[in-house]
């Protein structure tokens, strides 16, 4: 069979060659399909302007209403046209199957200096928004650290950043919600009005209506963050200093305005700290976001032989700091990618858009890096932190290993898809418990070193581990629960009655279907499982 074996030995060198290949073919090409890209935002930009908002929603109320003539037995469910491959969560929902509305809404609204709020249309990004309000002396009370990400698509999935440990989760600062439900119908929600709806829209991804304009708080801010940079030494101590300076505990620690560290293995952690500050000339100025600059984390790992340090990173490169190797994913691409000498002359091709991955992620490579490689982001109890790093350590081995601290607030039963904190997480004194987010992403060990692997084993255990102490997965990257699992992970008591109350049911697809994975993942997890 020469055919079949030239197949087997091309693949073969295109694995071993990767990065080379992803160099010569896929960075160029992203970069093209980035500047198309960017070139279709400005001309949506251009020809549009915020005093058509009222027009462009209409123009979605009557697609709706289009829709709502056809006969009921015919109907698909509803979603948004954006493509898939344009969306950062990891799963390719079957938008195919469903009937697809427009909504191009592109444009920033108003800016409200005396309130510090600002409305703004779902399709704005993390880069627009930043580029925005930083000038101005102002940023997102919760913003991401990813670009490409939008407003909308995180008040309905969910945002969490360093900041977070203040203020919680990204919905905590969102005042209010304009919704076009089932009928066509456009609703406002906020605290006082339709509150139902308003609690469960985040964490809903799209499943109650169309999103079609939000109103954000802000926050004053200086120009500078002051980074501190203190490596740590034993898994006990960085995870009590992380917890001591995430406020848990003591909840009248003076804590800093950005906390996060960074593990690079079971007994060693960089822990971050950053703090607003104007300029000061007595501290070294570093513009991290730079092309040829290291990429973040491989600089923040060199301070485990160098030692604390302190600088400043002006405000926006502080926010975009693991943009350039998407924290460290870039590096299982392009395991070269951090050489000085290629960050002087190609770095500037960095980061491959994550919309280009997508768009050209085959069933083969979806089932191929679902099996080899972890995505999860999940959200867990910080007083568990080393159970977390064990838990992950003996499931996956992957380094580094994100984590920075949130609150999460107790709002009561049955107040939205996120459960009440246990009382024994609660800080005293107040009504929140910190959590953390603990990312993992890469290639597990087990895979790199050809070890005994399954995908699918590894992941439903790290899930139960997140159930058994009261966390949450995040649900833009694949879970791999059944739908009881996933009932016993979120409340959705409030959720169901919402989904009758505003029509979704029959009319959206349900929270679960919407974010399970299009694939089979047990059976393809078997089939690619490392003997
Ligand atoms: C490497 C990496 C690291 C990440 N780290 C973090 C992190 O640290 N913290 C964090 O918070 N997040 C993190 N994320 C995830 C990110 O928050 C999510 O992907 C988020 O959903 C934003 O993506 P998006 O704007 O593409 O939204 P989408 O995926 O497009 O939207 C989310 C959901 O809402 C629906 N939706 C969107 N807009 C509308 C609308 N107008 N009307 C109705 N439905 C709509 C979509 O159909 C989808 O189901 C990370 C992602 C990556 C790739
Ligand atoms: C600011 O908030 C106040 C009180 O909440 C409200 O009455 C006022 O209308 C708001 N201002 C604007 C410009 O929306
Ligand atoms: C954001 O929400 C949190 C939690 O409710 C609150 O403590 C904080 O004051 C809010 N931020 C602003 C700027 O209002």
């Amino acid at each position: 069979m020469p055919k079949a074996n030239f197949k087997a030995r091309l693949i073969q060198f295109l694995e071993n060659h990767r990065g080379l290949v992803i160099v010569v073919f896929c960075l160029p090409a992203s970069f093209i399909f980035n500047l198309l890209l960017t070139l279709r935002r400005t001309i949506n930009r251009l020809s549009s302007s915020p005093k058509h908002h009222e027009n462009r929603v209409q123009a979605i109320q009557k697609q709706i209403q289009k829709w709502n003539k056809i006969p009921k037995i015919e109907r698909k469910l509803l979603c948004t046209s954006r493509p898939n491959w344009l969306s950062l969560s990891t799963t390719f929902y079957r938008k195919d199957l469903c009937h697809q509305i427009n909504i191009d809404l592109f444009d920033i609204l108003e800016l409200d200096e005396h309130n510090l709020t600002i409305r703004v249309e779902p399709m704005v990004t993390v880069g627009e928004i930043t580029k925005f309000l930083i000038p101005k002396g102002y940023t997102l009370a919760v913003t991401l650290e990813i670009a490409d990400a939008t407003l909308g698509g995180l008040a309905l999935g969910t945002g969490m950043t360093t900041h977070s440990h203040q203020v919680g989760l990204y919905h905590e600062n969102i005042t209010s919600y304009d919704v076009i439900l089932h009928d066509g119908s456009l609703v406002r929600a906020t605290p006082n009005e339709n509150s139902d709806l308003y609690r469960t829209l985040p964490w809903s991804h799209g499943s109650l209506g169309f999103l079609v304009a939000l109103t954000l708080k802000l926050v004053k801010v200086k120009p500078f963050i002051k980074m501190n940079y203190v490596p740590v030494q034993g898994k006990k101590e960085y995870c009590d200093m992380i917890r001591l300076l995430s406020g848990d505990g003591t909840p009248d620690y003076p804590t800093v305005d950005y906390l996060e560290a960074t593990i690079f293995n079971p007994q060693q952690a960089v822990i971050m700290t950053g703090t607003y500050s104007d300029y000061d000339s007595s501290l070294p100025l570093n513009h991290v976001t730079r092309w040829y600059k290291p990429w973040f984390y491989k600089y923040t790992e060199s301070f485990l032989k160098k030692g604390k340090h302190t600088e400043l990173i002006p405000l926006r490169e502080y926010l975009l700091r693991h943009n350039r190797p998407i924290f460290w994913v870039v590096e299982s691409m392009i395991p070269f990618g951090n050489h000085p000498v290629f960050r002087f002359f190609l770095g500037w091709l960095l980061p491959p858009k994550p919309a280009f991955l997508k768009f050209t992620t085959t069933p083969g490579v979806r089932a191929y890096t679902f099996t080899r490689q972890v995505f999860q982001d999940i959200v867990l109890p910080i007083r568990k932190l080393e159970d977390q790093i064990d838990k992950s350590n003996e499931l996956f081995d992957v380094y580094p290993l994100l984590v920075y601290p949130c609150r999460i607030y107790d709002r009561g039963p049955a107040s939205g898809q996120l459960r009440a904190p246990r009382s024994e997480y609660i800080v005293e004194g107040t009504n929140y418990a910190i959590y953390n987010d603990l990312g993992i992403y890469g290639v597990p060990g087990y895979v790199k070193r050809k070890e005994k692997y399954n995908a699918v084993y590894a992941m439903r255990e790290m899930e139960k581990f997140t159930r058994d102490v009261g966390g949450f997965s995040f649900l833009y990257a694949d879970i791999f629960m059944t739908r009881d699992e996933f009932d016993q992970m979120f409340d959705l008591k409030l959720y169901e009655n919402v989904r009758v109350k505003y029509g979704a049911e029959g009319s959206f697809p349900h929270l679960y279907d919407k974010v399970k994975p299009e694939i089979n993942v047990f059976e393809i997890g078997d089939q690619h499982e490392i003997k």
